[in-house]
């Protein structure tokens, strides 16, 4: 059965800085995920205050309070629009470390574990730097982290935002064509792809 509901997407920045390149960008995905008829969500990791993982907390205090924050936001969402700047090659540590408190989350109170709950569901992954490659060098990671790990369904497609500090204007939006072209290529077809698995 076609869904009949709108799409719900969660939007994702590796990055909480203030005037982060990529909260930008995920913004600007934001906005031309509405236009193609979904809601959306933004997500602020940082809210989320989740410490830097370590076993002896977790046995001591369990998992915090902002992973399951996160679990019942994906629990509610059908996909995920995902905006990660580069540290040395690797998705930030703010995103890895998210998702890795979200992975220790058990199955409970009639919602499923970390791990079940993003599975199945859907990506679109960005990212933007100042430099010459754009943040490109950690996609490929996010693509396995979140297909391998969490069981979501990456699209193919992905755009990654080269020398970003020159790219938006005072509004926030992408005055070069080509990134327009670029992002919409990504949310589009997220958007087209958690419509047709989605069945509520
Ligand atoms: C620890 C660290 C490592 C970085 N490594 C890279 C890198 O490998 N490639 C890259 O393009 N930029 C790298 N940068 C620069 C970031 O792309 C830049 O700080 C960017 O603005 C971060 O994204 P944001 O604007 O969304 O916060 C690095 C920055 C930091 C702080």
């Amino acid at each position: 059965m076609p869904a009949t509901s709108p799409v719900k997407l969660l939007v994702i920045s590796g990055s909480a800085r203030q005037g982060s390149f990529n909260g930008l960008l995920a913004r600007a995905g934001a906005r031309l995920a509405e236009a193609a008829g979904a809601e959306v969500t933004p997500v602020d990791l940082r809210a989320l205050e989740l410490p830097v993982y370590d076993g002896d907390l977790e046995a001591a205090q369990g998992v915090p309070e902002g992973a399951r924050r996160l679990l019942k936001l994906l629990h509610g969402h059908d996909g995920i629009l995902l905006s990660s700047p580069e540290y040395n090659s690797l998705p930030t540590p703010l995103l890895l470390n998210s998702f890795d408190w979200l992975s220790r989350l058990p199955a409970q109170d009639g919602l499923p574990s970390g791990t079940a709950v993003t599975a199945g569901k859907v990506a679109g992954i960005l990212a933007a730097s100042p430099g010459a490659f754009g943040g490109v060098r950690a996609l490929p990671i996010v693509r396995q982290y979140l297909q391998n790990n969490f069981g979501m369904l990456v699209i193919p497609e992905h755009f990654a935002l080269a020398q970003a500090h020159t790219a938006f204007d005072a509004n926030g939006e992408l005055p070069s064509e080509a990134h327009r072209k670029a992002l919409a290529r990504v949310v589009n077809g997220l958007v087209r792809v958690a419509a047709a698995v989605k069945t509520d």
